[in-house]
């Protein structure tokens, strides 16, 4: 407890004394790990000043195992990822699959995509309990998600002004995954919110490498229909439903017309915006409940837009 106190005092004058907590060296427990503990690990210590949380749906969903720190050697922000172990099956219309988390898996994505500026960056150490402590550099950007959603400008401005660089955006972001797949590293988390906008260059970067899968029918198949639920997102400005689409419309959709991840989610786009190009629109039916061919690699899907995308023109400078 002491010891927190007086390394803080030092290290941290700024930190009100008050909040100080203890000095931790096993991370272990990372429910008991909270705002003004100190982490020791790799020769550093981090001060940690709260959880991270993702929001999905509207709802925060608290990380008790990622934590925001200061990193005290540098007054440096870092993010700690402690960890956690757990598993569950996924099922995708057909498809099952056994999916849990592998903080090793994480650490090997690091060490393979050092200096890459498509990946968040970080560095593993082991704690003296022997436990896993991924300190990651946190990614100066937003989610791109909530940027896409947040252009304020309707559908037919945004297909033709901004998504030609959007898409170009994504291709860049699909060679990332294929670099991994070439080395048999799947992302395993791949969403639309595990991707990071720079605010500096625009840049685009993969975060959250821990998930792993056993996938048998295709080993990077989860992955692959991550990539359709994004493109189909990025192509609609949003995620379309029944429920948010003129009823016209709504009236026009069959099972066949729906993605076959999220059975409300619109994936045949052309029935909403009838300027989506037909290759395009061919590409996102790949995704669609009604199909019957997947794409097997991420060359295959990237193949196939590149198509696309040189029948699309510049765009306009955003
Ligand atoms: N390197 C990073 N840079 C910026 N934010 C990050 C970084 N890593 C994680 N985060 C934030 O913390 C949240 C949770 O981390 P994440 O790695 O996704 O954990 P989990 O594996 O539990 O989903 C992310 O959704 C993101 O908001
Ligand atoms: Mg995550």
């Amino acid at each position: 407890m002491d010891s927190a106190r007086r390394l803080l005092a030092d290290m941290a004058p700024d930190f009100p004394p008050q909040y100080a907590g203890n000095l931790v060296t096993d991370t272990a427990e990372f429910m008991n790990i909270g705002h003004g503990d100190v982490i020791a690990v790799g020769g550093s210590h981090y001060l940690v000043l709260r959880d991270e949380a993702e929001r999905r749906f509207g709802m925060e969903d608290p990380k008790f195992w990622v934590k925001r720190c200061r990193h005290l050697e540098s007054g440096e922000r870092r993010i700690l990822k402690l960890e956690f172990f757990e598993n569950f099956p996924v099922r995708i219309g057909s498809f099952e699959a056994h999916c849990y988390r592998s903080p090793q898996k994480e650490s090997r994505i690091l060490d393979l995509t050092r200096g890459d500026p498509r990946f968040m960056q970080g560095e593993t150490f082991m704690d003296a309990g022997g436990h896993n402590v991924r300190v990651l550099e946190v990614v100066q950007g937003r989610r791109l998600d909530t940027l896409i959603e947040d252009l304020d400008m309707d559908h037919a401005t945004y297909f033709r002004e901004r998504f030609p660089e959007v898409l170009d955006r994504f291709l860049g972001a699909c060679e990332a995954l294929r670099f991994l797949h070439e080395r048999g590293e799947k992302h395993g988390d791949v969403r639309r919110d595990h991707i990071f906008v720079e605010y500096q260059g625009g840049g685009w970067r993969w975060i959250d490498f821990d998930y792993a899968f056993d996938f048998h029918e295709n080993p990077f198949g989860l992955d692959l229909f991550g990539l359709g639920n994004i493109l189909v997102f990025l192509t609609a400005k949003g995620t379309p439903t029944p429920m948010s689409i003129p009823a016209e419309v709504a009236a026009t959709l069959t099972g066949g017309d729906m993605s076959i991840v999220f059975g409300n989610r619109l994936v045949n786009l052309r029935k909403l915006y009838p300027y989506i190009p037909e290759d395009l629109n061919r590409v996102l039916l790949h995704f669609s409940a009604a199909s019957e061919v997947f794409y097997d690699s991420v060359e295959e899907l990237a193949g196939d837009l590149r198509a696309c995308r040189a029948r699309l023109g510049q765009g306009d400078a955003p």
